[in-house]
């Protein structure tokens, strides 16, 4: 068989007849192909059911709950395994992306892709490097070596690099397991030494670039990474900035620092573009293939290498025209976020004052009225990209002399919501005559959300309510978290024990994050929390349960 025919295995894109319009999509979206493939019980091909095939059903007035019978499918295009290496070719096109293949009985054995064969201005035939192997990098690196590209991963974190040899993950993240175990050692390589990265031809930089203390952008690993990347660049190569960055780097300081460090020139020997990492942590893997990707290149060229990189691995790829639009349409996604959950929260401390239940309320104001969307309020807003990018677009606008900052009051907002909570406690405890004793304090929720799940910690406000609560040393303070549990990964310096022994003998528990499992928490659990202790439930994950438990102090945002 010509070697560049691939057969992928079909199994998750089997669908059967008595399966109806909803469930037949939702096997389409759980694959990357946005077709699945209608078999017997002998998995002999029947027909193939495309996105497009639905999409013109629902428009001919069927429901989700059709039946396939009630579909007009068309006779599948396929080939025979024997005739694999004559008619692929033939068969395969920019219309026609996926063909199953099937033997001499009409058995199912596989379908071959358009991608894998096609080498479209050698797009495929790229040597991708990723410098930086955090949670963007790794991601991305992983699910293009998915897709065929060959992958090197390099950071100059030496325990990282040689953890991930061992097929060992730096963090939790849905469904990068399988990846690393399929990929490790063949299309995806690790390494920390910057010889191993020079035959590669597109650099992909997704560095960490943090804030200091006084907020301002810390360009300390950026520029590190392309120096490094400097002294190995080559004619040709492409080079694609992935860390958020405030508007202007790409130019100011990519260009220019490999301009100054190599002699070329970008748009002419080398090319440069930016592309922001848009995945929400949790869901990266599957938003990778998903999200629309937002390009903008240095010239067009640029534009152009990097939109068919991205379009091997999504089907969406948005050109944003110049390098400052898409840098800028990173960070104002970002703060606009972190901007709307201040609202919130700002509103929530309002409602309270007139004894209202915000959150509540907001179900209310959101009912049957499509024109807006208010969130919910919560206990700060944390993790490693709200509570730093709307800073990052802050400088921008500073720099530009913009006045009155939106996003800056909005961080402002989010970044007191730790101490007004600890402060509500502290009154609680104070009215309970326990303000100076010693007292047992029990955490859970510590990763920065519930949902989707993550083991992040980074800047999580959970971590701010204890330090805040841990000021003085005089507290007995225990933690818990679902997926930090999971994954066994209980950073030494806090005390972990788990939900039966923290809902135990407490005087206070924080419910901190927005994990479901909170939900199923049932009254046997419930009855063990003491008399009078406070029990601060953020995201009013029990409600229902304890708003009319006289025993306890219910707090929430
Ligand atoms: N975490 C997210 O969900 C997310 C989402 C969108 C964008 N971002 C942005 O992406 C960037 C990376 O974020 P992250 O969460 O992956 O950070 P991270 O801290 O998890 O990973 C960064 C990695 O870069 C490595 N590194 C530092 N200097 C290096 C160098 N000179 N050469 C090679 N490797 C080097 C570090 O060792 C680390 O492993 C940041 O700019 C962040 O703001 C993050």
């Amino acid at each position: 068989m010509n070697k560049n025919i691939f057969l992928q295995n079909p199994d998750q894109l089997l669908v059967k007849k008595n399966y109806n319009l909803k469930k037949i999509l939702k096997v389409i979206d759980k694959g990357e192909e946005q077709i699945c493939f209608l078999t017997n019980s002998k998995k002999q091909l029947i027909a193939t059911i495309t996105d497009g095939d639905l999409r013109r059903a629902i428009i001919s007035g069927k429901s989700l709950l059709s039946k396939i019978e009630d579909l007009k499918l068309r006779k599948p295009i396929f080939v025979r395994f024997e005739d694999l290496d004559n008619d692929v070719d033939k068969l395969l096109n920019s219309r026609i992306k996926i063909l199953p293949c099937i033997d001499q009985n009409n058995k199912l054995l596989g379908y071959v892709r358009y991608r894998d064969i096609v080498k479209e201005d050698s797009i495929r035939s790229r040597e991708i490097c990723i410098l930086g192997c955090g949670y963007v990098g790794l991601t991305l690196a992983l699910v293009m070596a998915r897709s065929g590209f060959n992958v090197k991963g390099y950071d100059i974190n030496q325990g990282l690099i040689k953890n991930l040899k061992k097929y060992k993950l730096p963090f939790y993240e849905k469904g990068i397991n399988s990846i690393l175990n399929q990929q490790l050692n063949k299309n995806f390589k690790v390494t920390n030494l910057v010889s191993d990265i020079k035959k590669c031809d597109t650099y992909i930089i997704s560095v960490g670039t943090p804030i200091n203390n006084l907020k301002k952008p810390n360009y300390f690993f950026l520029k590190k990474s392309i120096k490094s990347l400097a002294k190995i660049l080559k004619k040709g190569d492409l080079v694609i900035l992935r860390s958020t960055v405030p508007v202007g780097t790409s130019r100011k300081i990519l260009i220019n620092l490999l301009e100054k460090n190599n002699k070329m020139k970008a748009g002419k020997d080398f090319y440069v573009s930016f592309c922001p990492e848009r995945t929400v942590e949790g869901n990266a893997i599957k938003e990778l293939i998903k999200n629309p990707q937002i390009i903008g290149g240095y010239c067009e060229k640029s534009a152009e290498i990097s939109m068919k990189i991205f379009n091997e691995i999504t089907h969406t790829v948005i050109n944003a025209q110049t390098l400052e639009a898409a840098e800028l349409s990173k960070i104002i996604d970002n703060s606009y976020r972190d901007t709307i959950f201040a609202y919130s929260n700002q509103m929530s401390l309002l409602a309270s004052k007139y004894k209202v239940n915000y959150s509540k309320l907001v179900d209310k104001i959101n009912l049957g009225y499509s024109r807006n969307f208010v969130p919910k309020p919560s206990p700060g807003v944390g993790g490693p990209c709200l509570s730093k990018d709307p800073h990052i677009l802050d400088n921008s606008l500073t720099e530009q002399k913009i006045n009155f900052s939106l996003v800056k009051s909005a961080r402002l907002i989010n970044e007191t919501m730790p101490q007004k909570i600890c402060d509500t406690i502290i009154s609680d405890l104070k009215k309970l005559g326990k303000k100076n004793k010693k007292i047992k304090i029990f955490i859970t929720g510590l990763a920065f959300k519930g949902s989707p799940e993550t083991s992040d910690l980074r800047n999580s406000t959970s971590i701010q309510i204890f330090n805040i609560l841990n000021k003085q040393k005089k507290n007995n303070i225990y933690v818990h978290d679902y997926v930090l549990e999971k994954i066994n990964n209980k950073t030494n310096k806090l005390n972990f024990i788990n939900l039966d022994q923290g809902f135990k003998n407490s005087d206070v528990i924080l419910i901190l994050n927005n994990h479901k499992n909170y939900e199923a928490i049932n009254h046997k659990l419930l009855s063990k929390i003491k008399k009078n202790t406070i029990v601060f439930d953020a995201w009013q994950m029990l409600y229902e349960k304890l708003i009319n438990d006289k025993n306890i102090i219910y707090r929430y945002v």
